[in-house]
């Protein structure tokens, strides 16, 4: 069998993962959601324990839009209309009217002058970055961004990568300063949220950070914010961290995925950038996009969001994550300060990590623990994700779950 010789490296590096206690692919199946009853929000149950209602705090529907009527409707309707799939890439067998709806109502949502949407937020950014980038640019990074902005940044292929420390606009001014000359374009590419901790990027500064540097450099300095968890979480509109920092950013990358409640990502920006994406962003051309039916449930969500509805779900989703902080703070837990609906419960051990963690789970509470390499070492975490959906009757079970936890340290 071909595989023969490679199967025992491939299972050497699977009993490394779980020496480390770090596996990830035990994953939960979900067998139901149960609506909301009473005082109670929604719950769901898992394979293998059937009858047993656990209260989700690791998901990222901060609004709750996933499972509203509004978005399934408009998903079923647009799937009926044109089918499941888009059965083939847009420029080949053509675009369908949801998918160009939903970029027009994106541009016009963020204030740009144009959308392209992609298969999901990392699709955006691996497909982006290599359009921006030039063997003589060079990408300035904040030490925490996501994943997929290391990925695209590598795949990319600039003449440098400098890497900035955690939100601090002196040392990205330091690295800006340490640009040679022979570079001549420099893209600085943050998280908007960082959806460890939820804290944000203070786009205002950075702004001003990056002005100052722009006359070096023949095409100047540029700004890519991934701002997937802070559209429809952040901001009085939910315009995200632009809105929260009062900044703004050269080209714009989120999700649709997350508080928006449907699947799929998107760039906004320069109209000539959206169309050479259009060209040549590898994950654009040669891969599927979302379905029409994730388009039309994502449009739905752009405008309700964009109204009385979402300025109720912004307001319950902020009050509930305000209610979460302090009942933390007040059980004598360290958190990370803020308003978004991330709210850290910061343990810095990762055995007591464990511990709450197993405890939550046996008590009902959906939540996820982090440890490294996934945040750095000594900031172990449980992280909370509060929504729309969850009552002050959910988030005072937490609490008390919490509370009945042998070592609050
Ligand atoms: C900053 C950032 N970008 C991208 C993603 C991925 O989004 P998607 O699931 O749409 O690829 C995430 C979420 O995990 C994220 O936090």
């Amino acid at each position: 069998v071909p595989l023969d010789r490679v199967a025992p490296a491939l299972a050497a590096q699977l009993a490394a993962i779980d020496d480390r206690g770090v596996a990830k692919r035990h994953e939960p199946v979900i067998t139901a959601v149960l609506p909301a009853r009473g005082e109670l929000g929604p719950r769901v149950e898992l394979a293998g324990e059937p009858g047993r209602p656990f209260l989700r705090c690791n998901a990222n529907g901060y609004l709750g839009m996933a499972t509203r009527h509004e978005l399934c409707a408009a998903a079923e309707r647009a799937t009926e209309a044109f089918g499941v799939g888009p059965q083939a890439v847009r420029f080949i067998s053509g675009t369908h009217t949801p998918h160009v709806a939903l970029e027009a109502r994106l541009a016009a949502f963020h204030g740009r002058e144009c959308a392209v949407v992609f298969g999901s937020a990392y699709a955006a950014m691996v497909g982006l970055l290599p359009v921006l980038v030039t063997p003589t640019t060079a990408v300035v990074s904040d030490e925490l961004n996501h994943n997929c902005i290391i990925n695209a940044a590598r795949l990319a292929q600039p003449a440098q990568r400098l890497v900035y420390r955690h939100l601090d606009m002196g040392h990205l001014d330091d690295m800006l300063h340490a640009v040679p000359p022979t570079v001549t374009r420099v893209v600085v590419v943050t998280d908007g949220v960082f959806s460890m901790r939820g804290d944000h990027a203070p786009l205002q500064v950075l702004g001003e950070v990056i002005g100052r540097h722009h006359a070096r450099f023949d095409d100047g300095v540029i700004s890519v914010v991934d701002d997937s968890h802070g559209v429809g979480a952040l901001g009085a509109t939910g315009r995200g961290t632009e809105e929260a920092s009062a900044g703004r950013a050269d080209v714009f990358v989120a999700t649709l995925g997350k508080a928006l409640g449907a699947n799929g990502g998107y760039v906004c920006g320069p109209a000539a950038l959206c169309d050479l994406l259009r060209e040549t962003a590898a994950t654009y051309v040669f891969s599927n996009p979302i379905g029409p039916g994730d388009a039309a449930a994502a449009l739905t969500a752009l405008d309700l969001l964009d109204g009385p509805v979402g300025r109720e779900l912004l307001a319950r989703v902020r009050a509930r994550a305000a209610q979460l902080r302090a009942g933390i703070v007040a059980l004598g837990y360290e958190t990370i300060a803020g308003e978004h609906p991330v709210v850290p419960l910061v343990t810095r051990d990762g055995d007591r990590n464990r511990a709450l963690a197993a405890h939550l789970r046996a008590n009902g509470v959906l939540a996820t623990a982090l440890s490294y390499p996934v945040v750095p070492r000594g900031d172990d975490e449980i992280r909370f994700q509060v929504s729309a959906e969850h009552t002050t009757s959910d988030v005072a079970e937490l609490l008390g779950v919490l509370a009945s936890f042998p070592d609050r340290g």
